[in-house]
C-alpha cells in the first residue's frame, strides 16, 4: 500500500488552524449548554439605564433562587464591575477557565477585569469584538446558569451587532427613557433586531416620572404590540446609593419584581414550546 502523501507545511500549519477552530468552537458550545437562557439588555441611544437594569434585575433574580450571570458585553465601555464595585478578579479552575467573580450572588464577567486602566478607552473592530465576546464565552466557567444577562453596547453600530450574531441570544429586553427622541431610537434598535429575526421580550421605561415625564416608551411599545415589562421610576437613589438600589429602596424592589416576574413569566412561555 502506497504511503500516505507528506503534508506541506502551509498545508501543516492550516490543518492545524482549522483544529484549533474546531477545538473553540467545541468549547463555546460546551460553555454555552451550561447557560439555559441569554436575554440582552438593549438601548438605541447610550446613558438610558442598560447596566443599572442588567445588574438591579439580576440581583433581584438571584434573590429569587436562580443562578444569574452577567456578561459585560459593552468591551469599549464596561461599567458592570464598577457599579456593582467588584475588586476581585476572575480566578482560574483546574481547567484553566476563568471562574466569574461573585457579587451579591451574581456571577459576573466583564473586559473590565482586563483593563489596565478604567479611564481607558478599547477601540475594537468587528472581528476582534467576535474574538473577545467568543473567548469570553468559551474559556468561562459558568457553571450552570439559569439566566445569563448581557449588558449591550448600544445603538446600531458594528458593536451590539456583532455581538448579537455571535452570542445567539433568546431575547431582548428593550431600555428606553420616556423622551420621544429616545423612544425613537429604541424603534430603530427594535426594528434592527426583528431584521435579524431575533425576540423582543418588551419594553422597560427606564427613568419615568419627575423631569423626563412619562410615557413616550409605552406608546412606542404599545405601537410595536411589544409587552411593557416594567417602569423604572427615576430615584435619586439609582446614582447616589452606595449599594444596589433594589437592595434598599422599596419602591425600586417593587419595580424590578414585577420585571423579574415578567421576564420569568416569558421564559416559562419559551420553555414549553
Ligand atoms: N431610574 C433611574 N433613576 C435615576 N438615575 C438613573 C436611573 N437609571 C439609571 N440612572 C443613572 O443614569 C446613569 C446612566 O445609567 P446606566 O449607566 O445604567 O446607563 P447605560 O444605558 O448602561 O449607559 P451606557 O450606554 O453608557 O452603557 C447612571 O448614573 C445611573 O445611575
Ligand atoms: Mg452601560
Amino acid at each position: 500500500m502506497a504511503e500516505p502523501r507528506k503534508l506541506t507545511p502551509a498545508e501543516e500549519a492550516r490543518l492545524a488552524q482549522v483544529r484549533e477552530q474546531f477545538k473553540e468552537k467545541q468549547e463555546i458550545s460546551k460553555s454555552l449548554n451550561s447557560i439555559s437562557y441569554k436575554i440582552g439588555i438593549y438601548s438605541g441611544k447610550g446613558g438610558v439605564g442598560k447596566t443599572t437594569i442588567t445588574t438591579n434585575l439580576a440581583i433581584i433574580l438571584a434573590k429569587q433562587g436562580k443562578k444569574v450571570g452577567i456578561l459585560d458585553c459593552d468591551i469599549d465601555c464596561p461599567n458592570v464591575t464598577r457599579v456593582l464595585k467588584i475588586s476581585e478578579r476572575p480566578q482560574a479552575d483546574s481547567e484553566g477557565k476563568m471562574i466569574p467573580p461573585n457579587k451579591y450572588g451574581v456571577s459576573v464577567m466583564s473586559m473590565g477585569f482586563f483593563q489596565e486602566n478604567e479611564d481607558e478607552a478599547i477601540i475594537w473592530r468587528g472581528p476582534m469584538i467576535h474574538n473577545a465576546i467568543n473567548q469570553f464565552i468559551s474559556r468561562t466557567n459558568w457553571n450552570d446558569i439559569d439566566y445569563l444577562l448581557c449588558d449591550l453596547p448600544p445603538g446600531t453600530s458594528d458593536a451590539p451587532l456583532t455581538v448579537m450574531q455571535t452570542l445567539n441570544l433568546d431575547g431582548f429586553i428593550i431600555v428606553s427613557t420616556p423622551q420621544e427622541l429616545a423612544a425613537l431610537d429604541a424603534k430603530r434598535s427594535i426594528n434592527m433586531i426583528r431584521k435579524l429575526n431575533l425576540k423582543v421580550f418588551g419594553v422597560v421605561e427606564n427613568m419615568t416620572g419627575g423631569i423626563f415625564g412619562k410615557g413616550a416608551a409605552i406608546e412606542m411599545a404599545e405601537e410595536l404590540n411589544l409587552p411593557i415589562l416594567s417602569e423604572i421610576s427615576l430615584l435619586a437613589d439609582y446614582s447616589s446609593s452606595y449599594e444596589p438600589t433594589v437592595i434598599n429602596n422599596s419602591k425600586s424592589l417593587e419595580e424590578f419584581s414585577l420585571l423579574a416576574k415578567n421576564i420569568d413569566g416569558i421564559i416559562t412561555q419559551l420553555s414549553s414550546h
